[in-house]
């Protein structure tokens, strides 16, 4: 297999389209982010939480086990969720997840970050398998992961699902 390349990189990746942009996640972000803000499928509930998993995450990608990425609306440049790989890079796959602010559901803003994390991750990375686990019952993610052509690989217990996307 041929090498990957996996974090830290020499500048945090920064991605865009026309639509929205990744970058990195930046202190002042945080206040806005608590309820989306999760670490090992806790949800944070205090500003100070969010501020702790946020530093988790961020050993986690010095230790090239995970990039997080903060998803700006271009058009007004504030952030609407995030979205990145969260559990290492083993044999050249990244496991994806995602979460929007609930204002900001259904204007296809994470179909956009979701294309320009696999691109990242194939391309820049090298990935060649991109995974994401979900439960049966969310619906909006099993649509938004099959608008994207992931396809769904197996149960993995009684709640979820796991979906891979794979180049063709
Ligand atoms: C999963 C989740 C990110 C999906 O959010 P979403 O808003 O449905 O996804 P998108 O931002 O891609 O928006 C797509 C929706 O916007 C609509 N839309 C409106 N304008 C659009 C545009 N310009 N371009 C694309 N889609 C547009 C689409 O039709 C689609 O709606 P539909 O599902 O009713 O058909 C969101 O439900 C969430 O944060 N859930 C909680 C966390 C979670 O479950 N994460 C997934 C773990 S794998």
């Amino acid at each position: 297999m041929s090498q990957i390349k996996t974090p830290p990189f020499a500048d945090f990746p920064f991605v865009s389209n026309e639509k929205i942009t990744l970058r990195q996640l930046l202190h002042s972000d945080l206040g806005d982010l608590i309820e989306i803000s999760f670490y090992d499928a806790v949800q944070a509930t205090t500003l100070e939480q969010a501020i702790e998993m946020n530093s988790k995450i961020n050993k986690d990608y010095e230790e090239g086990n995970s990039i997080h990425w903060a998803i700006v609306d271009n058009l007004t440049n504030k952030v609407v969720g995030t979205c990145g790989y969260y559990r290492g890079f083993d044999q050249g796959q990244g496991e994806i997840g995602c979460v929007l602010l609930p204002n900001y559901r259904g204007n296809g803003f994470m179909t956009h970050a979701i294309e320009l994390a696999i691109k990242f991750g194939i391309k820049t990375m090298g990935l060649h398998r991109i995974w994401a686990a979900t439960n049966k019952q969310n619906e909006k993610a099993i649509k938004l992961l099959e608008r994207l052509d992931f396809k769904k690989i197996k149960a993995l217990d009684d709640d979820n699902v796991e979906f891979e996307f794979r180049l063709p």
